[in-house]
């Protein structure tokens, strides 16, 4: 009965184990490969530590052990010099072992890319419950899907617009707290591979902490260059007036699309292009670039606009508008043909 919580343990170790695209065991850039590096490294000493010492607790208690019919009392002893300092050198000698390459790892994990002219900077924005993504060099705004050319070095800064949040991708990049008041967190990775990365909020910031998720998007260059310049591009409003105004005095009032409405919160650009809707109502299969349903995204963004707050507890956007059935079905259509043609 004493192992069922272990046991219990485990399965929760092994189920998330389970979830790749959420591992820390399943790098998929070089920041992350060091990181795990330094996983192995740490538990193969601790391996090595528990096999020695249970070997050697088994030894004693095999070998010591009371026979029958043995009545003396074993030799008593008081203490030894010689063995206190074997188990406190022992100890003092893999902590300079596990230091070594920790330390390495700190430095080299610390490089500040913020200078450096191939590093793509991007400024990391947390809000309850999105993530902003300015590229100030490029001069674009954008949400929850961090595209990314292959291989180039992304330089993080990360701030928050109000509590603290802390930006994770754990298959590329350790994880980077977002602060108020002006203590900007800076972080580098990068994604030799294409493909879409799962990031999460890592710090309980509200009722929708486990909502926050985002994504990095790794394409290649020419497709990273074609996507920054469609992202700019002019977008023409709703075609039918009716829609137009409504989309106009309800959405752009806080939003951005193309040169349209404000840059407040969550820039709109191609949100039809994007993994999800809101972060979280998923558009496509991690590795699939095709929409599977057309439909998909229509559904999630009609789902997102009629009850925000059913799919985000506790955003921003939830009880600020109310929208008849057909203005609704006007704007989830209008979004839902908001591409992007990049890739
Ligand atoms: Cu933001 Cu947790």
């Amino acid at each position: 009965r004493r192992l069922a919580p272990l046991m219990a343990m485990m399965a929760l170790v092994l189920a998330a184990c389970g979830r790749e695209d959420l591992s820390t065991l399943n790098p998929q850039g070089p920041v992350a490969e060091e990181q795990f590096g330094l996983m192995k490294t740490a538990i193969i000493i601790m391996g090595i530590v528990v096999v020695v010492v249970f070997a050697l607790a088994l030894y004693v208690i095999i070998r010591f052990r009371r026979r029958s019919g043995d009545k003396t009392i074993p030799k008593q002893v008081e203490g030894s010099h010689k063995l206190e300092v074997i188990w406190t050198v022992i100890p003092i000698i893999l902590l300079v072992i596990l230091a070594v390459p920790t330390l390495q790892s700190v430095f080299n994990l610390s490089k500040d890319y913020s200078n450096d002219p191939d590093a793509v900077k991007v400024i990391v924005t947390s809000h309850q419950y999105w993530w902003e993504f300015e590229y100030p060099e490029l001069g674009i705004k954008t949400a929850q899907e961090l595209v990314i050319p292959t291989g180039k070095t992304i330089a993080i800064e990360a701030k928050t617009a109000d509590v603290i949040h802390s930006f994770w991708v754990p298959s590329l990049a350790g994880k980077i707290d977002t602060n108020p008041s002006g203590n900007e967190n800076h972080m580098y990775f990068s994604a030799p591979k294409e493909g879409v990365y799962l990031g999460k909020c890592a710090e309980l910031c509200g009722p929708s902490h486990g909502l926050m998720d985002f994504k990095v998007k790794s394409v290649d260059g020419a497709a990273f260059d074609r996507w920054a310049a469609a992202i700019k591009e002019p977008v023409a409003l709703p075609s039918d007036p009716a829609i137009a105004e409504v989309f106009q005095s309800k959405c752009l009032v806080c939003h951005a699309i193309g040169d349209l409405g404000v840059q407040a919160y969550p820039n709109l650009s191609g949100i039809a292009s994007r993994n999800s809707v809101g972060g979280i109502l998923v558009n496509v299969e991690a590795d699939d670039k095709q929409y599977k349903h057309e439909d998909t995204v229509y559904n999630n963004l009609y789902n997102w606009i009629k009850d925000p707050e059913a799919v985000k507890p506790g955003n921003l956007m939830s009880n600020r508008y109310e929208l008849t059935e057909d203005e609704l079905e006007g704007i989830a259509q209008y979004l839902s043909e908001l591409t992007l043609d990049y890739e």
